[in-house]
């Protein structure tokens, strides 16, 4: 059940001209971007992913992977494991996954209107035989909390969304000390799911939306999680994915432009559109209240602030795949105070097959990054 391999992307071969589309400050969502190259221009054995980026065919595998609760390594040939060529072998589980597709896009077009309302987790349920009996036992069980992955219904009786806001900006040190915050440098380590080791990181970030990870040493190389403001890529070492540099597409910029603009929280109300107050939650019982808007108007980003401290917990933003939504959730934790803003030392990163877990040790507050530290990783 647990993932061998804690990946998603597969970063892209060769570059074409670097162009934008779309308007400033937002690629036009769901097409795909000038140079972003197509799977099937990326990968050998392509029938029925045709037509989408790399990075949206990497969600797609971590969609299968979670849907069915298995590894890649399961649809994939066994010995696959260090050989990204054997990827594009057949055999009876991808062929038989092939076959879900299509029948998934015709139920979802014959039976819903072509409304993908079908999609593998609402069978699968992290199993590959979807159970075929009610379960009695799931009867009287408590309910547990189900992540909103479509915009609610303002929740009545709810706080205001601007109360909330003003709340976390009191929260973190006031509006004013937010503001004064435009960059900062750290160190610290990071882990990935299953593995104790602590690679060592820097990270840097700049306002409104600048932000670079570095993790060295990891699986014999380095990854880097980049987003220049608009755009955003990820390298990372061959052990960990196809090819070596991934660019990130539709709402997968969109998340990793949340991610960077929330180091400075102070512009937090200009991030999203559409903003309401959804149901409480309760998560590590811990009482949250959950703000919800949307940076593309496609799907929702959901904002989870802690009753108690009034501090943001939890954002969860989506990303699209042909077969479904593909969510990532970034916890934050350990706030602690850098220039009179409280900012949180601790992030865990959690999407359809892997989790991370960031932990600042040394920051510096408003000192000058170099603008190459943002640009495109390897020009
Ligand atoms: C449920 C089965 C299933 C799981 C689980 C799965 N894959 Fe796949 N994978 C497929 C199928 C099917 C294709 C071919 C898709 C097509 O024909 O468009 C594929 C194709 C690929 C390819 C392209 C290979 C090539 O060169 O043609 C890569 C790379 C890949 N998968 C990686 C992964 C990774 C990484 C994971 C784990 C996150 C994963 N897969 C999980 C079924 C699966
Ligand atoms: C309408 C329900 C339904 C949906 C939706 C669905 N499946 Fe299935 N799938 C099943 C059932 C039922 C089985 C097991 C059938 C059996 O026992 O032979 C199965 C079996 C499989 C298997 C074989 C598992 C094994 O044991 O080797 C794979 C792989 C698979 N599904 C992949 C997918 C993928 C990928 C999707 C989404 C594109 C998907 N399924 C969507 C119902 C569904």
């Amino acid at each position: 059940m647990r993932f061998t391999r804690c990946v998603r992307h597969a970063p892209l071969a060769f570059f074409a001209t670097f162009f934008f589309v779309g308007v400033p400050g937002g690629t036009a969502y769901g097409q795909a971007r000038g140079d972003a190259r197509l799977a099937e221009q990326v990968f050998k054995n392509v029938q029925s992913l045709k037509g989408i980026p790399a990075d949206e065919f990497m969600s797609t595998m971590g969609f299968f992977s979670a849907s069915l609760g298995i590894s890649c390594g399961d649809c994939h040939t066994a010995d696959s494991g260090g050989d990204w060529a054997k990827y594009a072998d057949d055999n009876d589980r991808k062929r038989r996954a092939r076959g879900m597709i299509a029948m998934v896009n015709t139920m979802n077009k014959n039976f819903f209107a072509g409304r993908r309302v079908l999609t593998c987790y609402t069978c699968h349920r992290g199993s590959t035989s979807p159970e075929t009996t009610p379960d009695l036992t799931q009867f009287y069980a408590t309910l547990r909390y189900r992540e909103p992955d479509r915009m609610v219904n303002p929740f009545p009786g709810a706080p205001e969304v601007e109360q909330v806001l003003d709340k976390y900006l009191q929260a973190i040190g006031g509006a004013q000390k937010a503001a004064a915050l435009t960059s900062f440098a750290a160190k610290g380590t990071f882990q990935t799911y299953g593995i104790p080791t602590k690679y060592s990181l820097e990270l840097f970030a700049k306002a409104p939306a600048q932000r670079t990870m570095i993790v060295h040493n990891l699986a014999g190389g380095e990854l880097i999680d980049t987003c220049d403001g608009r755009e955003a890529w990820i390298v990372q070492p061959p052990q960990l994915a196809p090819v070596p540099l991934l660019e990130r597409t539709g709402g997968e910029i969109d998340g990793a432009r949340l991610t960077a603009a929330l180091s400075f929280p102070g512009q937090i109300k200009k991030l999203l559109t559409q903003w309401r107050v959804g149901p409480p939650a309760v998560v590590d019982d811990r009482d949250l209240t959950m703000l919800q808007g949307t940076i593309n108007g496609k799907f929702p980003v959901n904002l989870y602030f802690d009753d108690e401290s009034g501090l943001l917990a939890r954002t969860v933003t989506y990303a699209d795949s042909p077969v479904g939504l593909a969510p990532m959730q970034v916890d934050y934790a350990d706030y602690r105070e850098l220039a009179g803003v409280k900012i949180p030392y601790k992030m865990i990163v959690t999407w359809l097959d892997g989790r991370s877990t960031i932990q600042l040790t040394e920051v510096h507050a408003n000192v000058p990054v170099d603008a190459s530290k943002f640009a495109r990783p390897g020009h």
